[in-house]
């Protein structure tokens, strides 16, 4: 082929590569397409690929050939850890993307410094300030998501000024390189200050509020992994990057909206320093609790039942069994349907992937403001390791931290059950009056074990 068929080759790669990679961000959105969305992004990033591996420019095939043996070696295991772990695992492949982006933005500076034009540095500036500010930034999000830093929120007299100071350093400088593009001794500076900045970010946000982050990290790694696009005269890389940062930042508006919290709360509200006086405070008022023979009991003599999901099913890996109720239920005439909390879990659309992956039909699952009116006509409300997203402070007790966060309103059902391990708080690290109710029943167990214990009951007593 000659070079110009190759470049037209090249182009219609890149071109169907961004139109799978628009489809994959439509089809994510429903659950219904959402496996086809993957299939596409995938095949996208496959031809992304394949097109750049054609690029002339490439002299040397060997370094790219230990690249993507590395990349694998690496990326395998990455892709295989629970569920559970996947907004670390998530914010661990941001952190890699951003300092890739890093580097390339500093080895392109260094080969054309010091002819670099305004646009050129001005885009080589954002790009390499974004990438390092996220490379630590996500790092430290995955260390606190993974508790090997502590989660509570770090903060101190004058916090926020201090890093918008290291910013404004980080942006001055910039500014000055942009102007002098043949500053060389600058440059370092200009990459030091945000990796330091990433750091000083996430330190005084608690873990709570991690995901969210990691949402927002998604972004500023997708406008860095843009700006590298001018740099490199990419047009794939600049349709890539921008989904990427708008996609992660719609996300986060949409996590922020769920727990009715600003972003500026999010990132500078310190949430999650309540959670030591909260364990303190932890309250001394006695609890119903049931079997697991009594809990079956009581969910045959009902019509209808409204399962709702949380975190704690999917650390049980319980999905299955929960399949299993469901089916034994509807056998028996009561009608089921489940509540999906929009921040149930730790990642977008948990709850939804965790049913689908049991092949729960996807219209038994109701988003929360179609089923909160049903609540007070449910005969069972069966809360599955969920906290939070149940706890009835949030709309009535304005000091408590999650206050105006909109909920489950599990509390107004006939009967309420609860399945979790002990009194333990959820995430945000507060008390739940739901469970002190008179019409509350706490089961308490793993929420696999005790699920397979009420599906046992059925088939023993109640067939
Ligand atoms: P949480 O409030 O975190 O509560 C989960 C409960 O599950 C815990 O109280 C725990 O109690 C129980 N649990 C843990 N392991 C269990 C097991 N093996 N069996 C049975 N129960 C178990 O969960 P949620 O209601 O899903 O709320 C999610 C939280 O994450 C919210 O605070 C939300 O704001 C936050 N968050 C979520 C997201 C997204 S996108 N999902 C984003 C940002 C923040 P025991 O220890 O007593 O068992």
């Amino acid at each position: 082929m000659t070079p110009l068929t190759v470049q037209t080759v090249i182009e219609l790669f890149y071109l169907l590569a961004s139109i799978l990679f628009i489809l994959s961000l439509k089809w994510l959105s429903s659950p219904s397409t959402a496996r086809r969305g993957v299939l596409a992004g995938e095949l996208g990033m496959v031809i992304a690929i394949a097109g750049t591996l054609l690029h002339h420019g490439i002299v040397d095939y060997r370094w790219i050939a230990i690249g993507l043996v590395l990349g694998t070696i690496v990326g395998v295991p990455l892709g295989l850890v629970q569920m559970t772990a996947v907004p670390q695992r998530t914010a661990l492949s941001h952190a890699f993307g951003a300092l890739c982006v890093t580097l390339v933005g500093t080895s392109e500076f260094y080969l054309r410094s010091p002819n670099v034009p305004r646009f050129m540095m001005t885009v080589l500036a954002i790009e390499v300030i974004l990438g390092s500010l996220t490379f630590t930034g996500s790092l430290m999000a995955a260390g606190k998501l993974q508790e090997v830093l502590p989660q509570r929120p770090i903060t101190y007299r004058g916090q926020n000024f201090v890093n918008l100071a290291l910013l404004g350093v980080a942006v001055a400088i910039a500014l000055d390189i942009i102007v002098h593009p043949g500053a060389k001794a600058l440059f370092p500076a200009m990459v030091a200050i945000p990796l330091v900045f990433g750091v000083m970010m996430i330190i005084p946000i608690g873990g709570a509020d991690m995901p969210t982050v990691i949402s927002l990290l998604n972004s500023y790694a997708g406008l860095s992994a843009a700006a590298m696009g001018f740099v490199l005269d990419s047009k794939l890389l600049i349709i890539a990057g921008a989904l990427d940062g708008s996609s992660g930042f719609i996300l986060s508006v949409i996590m922020s909206k769920a727990m009715n919290r600003s972003f500026t709360n999010v990132l500078f509200g310190a949430f999650g320093q309540v959670e030591e006086t909260a364990a303190a405070a932890q309250e001394t008022r006695s609890v119903r609790s049931a079997s697991a023979d009594e809990a079956a009991a009581i969910l045959t003599a009902a019509n209808t039942v409204v399962i709702v999901p949380g975190y704690g099913m999917a650390v049980a890996q319980a999905q299955h069994k929960v399949r299993e109720l469901y089916d034994s239920l509807s056998k028996r005439g009561v009608e089921v349907r489940f509540a999906i909390h929009p921040v149930a879990g730790r990642m977008p659309g948990h709850m939804n992937v965790l049913l689908a992956e049991a092949d729960i039909p996807y219209d038994r699952l109701v988003e929360m403001d179609d089923i909160n009116g049903d609540f007070p006509q449910t005969d069972v409300a069966l809360v599955i390791g969920a906290n939070d997203v149940t706890n009835p402070a949030a709309r009535s007790d304005s000091n408590s931290p999650i206050y105006g966060m909109p909920i489950l309103d599990v509390d107004k059902a006939r009967t309420v059950m609860v399945i979790k391990r002990s009194m333990s708080p959820g995430f945000a690290g507060i008390d739940n009056p739901l469970y002190y109710m008179d019409r509350t029943l706490m089961l308490f167990g793993d929420a696999k074990g005790y699920v397979n214990d009420i599906v046992r009951e059925f088939s023993a007593n109640h067939s």
